[in-house]
């Protein structure tokens, strides 16, 4: 089985529901570690009440990117690892951390890219007018949000629809997408091909 390490910097809603579909049944890897770099993350909560392996890594002042990531590469190699999948991790990967884990980082983004790329994706989508919107999971490169993309799920933008309101449905989406991701990639069923994804029957 595969073993999955998430990183998390706050809610961990998507940890939540990759755990959840984990113990539904639907998905078949091992979460070998939940990793933050928040102490105060609200998400190491339920994996230490679920006895899910945590970490916590904070960045010190003036430490560089680089050297950052390298403790947090330290631990995650501390335990198996086949996949990472970024769920809220609220840093940038440094380019050593990126080329180490090539085509293993997944994330997730609340909104269709290349649409929307980095913060606040879903108030873009509103301030641009789009009438839809929705959640992309990719792979991750060097870029922001730029990597190879797995599949996507749309959400209609309503009229009178807030920043809040928007989130939470892309949200629903969201926890079913990240799943489903990660079970193609257990199944072996993902193929990267330049900036393609092919997904095998
Ligand atoms: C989600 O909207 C995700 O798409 C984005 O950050 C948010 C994390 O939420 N990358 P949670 O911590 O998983 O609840």
């Amino acid at each position: 089985m595969l073993n999955l390490v998430i990183l998390i910097s706050g809610r961990g809603s998507n940890m939540q529901a990759i755990h959840r579909a984990i113990l539904e049944g639907k998905l078949s890897v091992k979460i070998s570690l939940i990793l933050s770099n928040n102490p105060q993350a609200a998400g190491l909560t339920y994996a230490r009440e679920h006895k899910i392996p945590t970490a916590v890594v904070e960045k010190m002042p003036g430490e560089s990117r680089d050297d950052f990531d390298g403790r947090v590469i330290e631990k995650i190699e501390s335990v198996p690892v086949d996949i990472i999948a970024l769920a809220g991790y609220m840093r940038i990967l440094s380019k050593k951390f990126v080329e180490r884990f090539k085509n293993k980082i997944v994330n997730i983004h609340p909104a269709l890219l290349p649409a929307f790329p980095g913060l606040h994706a879903q108030r873009q989508a509103l301030e641009a007018g789009a009438s839809q919107s929705g959640c992309t999971v990719h792979f991750v490169d060097e870029g922001c949000d730029t990597g190879p993309i797995i599949d996507q799920r749309v959400v209609e933008v309503k009229p009178g629809d807030t920043e809040e309101s928007l989130s939470a449905r892309i949200l629903e989406q969201e926890h079913q997408l990240y799943s489903e991701c990660l079970q193609l990639i257990a199944e072996g069923r993902i193929k990267v091909e330049g900036k393609k994804v092919r997904i095998l029957k």
